[in-house]
């Protein structure tokens, strides 16, 4: 259609067509056999049949029959024939399922996360779905909080690029959404990931400076690489829930950074205006998510109760509701959806994407990259003759896909049990616990099984059911049951190696004595489990580098490597008490921000600059070589990390800038060369501007975020 028919179209509409438009209910009001919608907020309400006829989109449901049904069903009602939207939360695949997000951030390879993208929007189209949900690009710091698996982490750039790599795979690169593309949507906007004490939906207090100077550049990043759509946050920002913030949504969403998609809710959040406070009833909630610029209440009834009567009552600009109606069929017509209401949508084509091979061989080769090792006592790899106890509640388990992986096939999903069988022919298993129970019975069997072998793998961790959304923690320590199961294990004097499936950073201090090597393992998704193989065996050299820190004790958090300087920094190794730090704990996490081990060593050296004194202008490089020191092939993130020594406010000890990854064989050493830019020096000052400080700064170079003091460089910004 062209503009001019979207205005007429407009211009035909009935109120409660234009209010239909701007509501969204799961796909259970839709269809009766649909009963798989994930519900993750209260549903109290009866939604009326015309509410259902008028409305403009479809949340959480596919499934190429299913979906053409419901469209069909629709447009027979529909006056104006105006096509549903159907959207779901795909991020980490569709039926194809990869690793949760903080697993592929652990990748550090924003070109596969675009690759793998792309396999999921052609899955999710070819069912039906023409919206995914997909960057959440909320930076996290507390793995109390059990989104921080939604999340690529901790990092700002890291987080930048993931979710421009995410809108680009999933959307493609051309303004047109393409058949076999979906629109992405990025989420939460803003700041949701530093909900207070890690509780979800909880609080969010921050500055505007650190709001623009950590938060905002992945947002923007899913912006400027064309997102259609972006989803508010539960969480107040400077005490005003975002989902009626007009300062976030109108002034620096719309106004500053000029994003002229569809503004979407999240779950219920217009109506939570009221239990937060803001709004004493449904009709006042409605009024100031509108004005606020909320185009699409998602799941609560605020709108199509409200909206109509308050235009009657003229207590709202009728303007604002058109804009937003013009912005839901401005996408569905970049969609295609008004010349073809059933776009990329076929059984057969359903038959032959989904679960494709191909896909599934990426979501192998995805998760050896996101695996991380932590530690390696001279244990790994393994060799397949060695005879190994496979022991643990994650040994035979299907849970391996993570949580939102709604469309995943769990009970087609490969466990450890069988991978490791088919690899190491004298392998046993035992279960030896529940993931969260002791059982004395289970024990014994493990203890049995613990005689028999060489060698024990314990596979260990934490369920879906233990992160995700609505899913906190105050602790984030492995179950005692599975602890007690790692310490029996050690006692036997055998190689202990752990492989832990999980979705956060676990407090593993206690669990780390009794492994001699920990592999991370995340929640990997469909072929998951033959990717832990190919590494334990050696096929594949570990090479994921940890995105978000582990923290020694529940109590650290958060502790992330960007942070500010005190007045009072803890010098190195020093144990005086009026220091920034705890007398029961070292400052340092247990597995720091960017560290990852290999089955071979690299060895750092020369490292150089191209000049002391720079002027900002042109660029200034760093170099460095880097050695395979050791006797296997292997994959080394380089990270470049610069400090502000003196600002204007004060700065973190550092921060990330670029990364490379290289690939080396034994005894083979290539130089690694940087490029700083002068806007890798700014930042947003106390006025809000970004600006440079003229000064010293610190770079260092390493393959994770701990540099030795000797190997920093230094070069001083001067002005030109
Ligand atoms: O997309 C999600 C969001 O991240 C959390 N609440 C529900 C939405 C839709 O399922």
């Amino acid at each position: 259609m062209t503009e001019e028919q979207l205005q007429a179209l407009l211009h035909e509409m009935t109120t409660a067509e234009k209010v239909g438009q701007l509501t969204q209910f799961a796909g259970a009001f839709y269809s009766e056999q649909e009963d798989s919608t994930p519900v993750t907020g209260r549903i109290e309400f009866p939604v009326e049949e015309d509410m259902i006829k008028e409305s403009g989109s479809v949340l959480g449901v596919a499934g190429a029959m299913k979906l053409m049904g419901i469209q069909r069903e629709h447009l027979k009602k529909s006056r104006l024939g105006i096509p549903l939207l159907f959207m779901a939360d795909v991020i980490n695949g569709f039926e194809t399922i990869f690793p949760i997000p903080l697993g592929l951030g652990a990748t550090w390879d924003p070109a596969l996360i675009e690759e793998l993208q792309t396999i999921s929007a052609k899955e999710a189209a070819s069912a039906g779905l023409h919206i995914s949900f997909a960057p959440m690009a909320d930076l996290v710091r507390d793995p109390r909080w059990g989104r921080v698996m939604e999340s690529t982490g901790e990092d700002p750039l890291l987080n930048s690029l993931f979710a421009a790599a995410t809108v680009r795979g999933l959307q493609g690169k051309d303004s047109l959404i393409a058949n076999d593309r979906v629109g992405a949507c990025v989420k939460h906007f803003a700041a949701y990931g530093l909900a207070e004490g890690g509780r979800d939906y909880n609080t969010v207090d921050l500055s505007e400076r650190e709001l623009r100077d950590k938060h905002l550049p992945a947002y923007k990043a899913a912006l400027e690489a064309g997102v259609k759509l972006v989803m508010t946050a539960f969480n107040t920002v400077d005490s005003i829930p975002a989902t009626a913030n007009s300062t976030l949504l109108r002034d620096l969403l719309r106004g500053e950074l000029q994003f002229d998609g569809v503004v979407i809710s999240d779950f219920g959040a217009v109506q939570e205006l009221i239990p937060h406070g803001v709004a004493e009833n449904e009709a006042e909630a409605a009024k100031k998510a509108l004005e606020a610029g909320v185009d699409i209440d998602m799941m609560s009834l605020s709108y199509a109760h409200s909206l109509a009567s308050l235009i009657d009552e003229h207590m709202i600009d009728s303007t604002f509701i058109d804009e937003a109606v013009l912005r839901v069929l401005q996408l569905k017509n970049e969609l295609g959806l008004f010349e073809d209401p059933y776009r990329g949508v076929s059984l057969e084509k359903e038959q032959t994407v989904v679960g494709h091979p191909s896909h599934l061989a990426l979501a192998q080769t995805v998760a050896e990259k996101s695996m991380v090792l932590l530690k390696n006592e001279n244990v790994l790899p393994l060799d397949k003759q060695t005879s190994v106890a496979l022991i643990g509640p994650y040994a035979d388990n299907q849970d391996l896909l993570g949580e939102w992986s709604i469309f995943g096939k769990t009970d087609q999903t490969t466990t450890l049990r069988q991978a490791v069988q088919k690899q190491y022919t004298h392998a046993i298993y035992a279960k030896g616990s529940q993931l969260y129970e002791r059982d004395e019975e289970l024990l014994k069997e493990a203890i049995a099984a613990m005689e028999q072998t060489d060698c024990l793998l314990l596979a260990l961790g934490e369920g879906k059911d233990r992160s995700g959304e609505g899913r906190s923690r105050s602790s984030i320590t492995l179950a005692p049951c599975q602890i007690e199961l790692a310490r029996l294990a050690k006692e036997t004097g055998k190689p202990v190696i752990v492989a832990l499936f999980n979705a956060r950073p676990l407090d593993l201090t206690e669990l780390e004595p009794y492994a001699d090597a920990i592999l991370e393992c995340w929640h990997p998704g469909s072929e998951g489990a033959k990717a832990v193989v190919a590494i334990l065996s050696g096929k594949v050299n570990p090479s994921g580098k940890l995105t978000m820190s582990f923290p020694r004790a529940t109590g650290q958090i958060p502790v992330y490597y960007n942070a500010y300087q005190t007045g009072r920094p803890l010098p190195p190794g020093s144990n005086e008490r009026f220091f920034s730090r705890y007398i029961d704990i070292p400052n340092e996490p247990l597995y720091p921000f960017g560290f990852g081990l290999s089955y071979t060593s690299f060895g750092y050296s020369n490292r150089s600059l191209s000049s002391a004194k720079w002027d900002g202008s042109g660029i200034l490089t760093v170099s460095v070589d880097i050695t395979n020191i050791g006797e296997v092939k292997g994959d080394e993130i380089v990270q470049l990390y610069i400090q502000d020594v003196v600002g204007e406010v004060v700065r973190p000890v550092k921060e990330l800038k670029s990364f490379q990854k290289v690939s080396l064989s034994p005894g083979e050493t290539k130089t690694v060369t940087f490029e700083i830019s002068h806007d890798m020096l700014q930042y947003y000052h106390s006025d809000l501007t970004f600006a440079s400080d003229p000064g010293q700064f610190r770079v260092y170079v390493n393959g994770s975020s701990v540099c030795e003091e000797e190997n920093t460089l230094t070069f001083s910004l001067v002005k030109s």
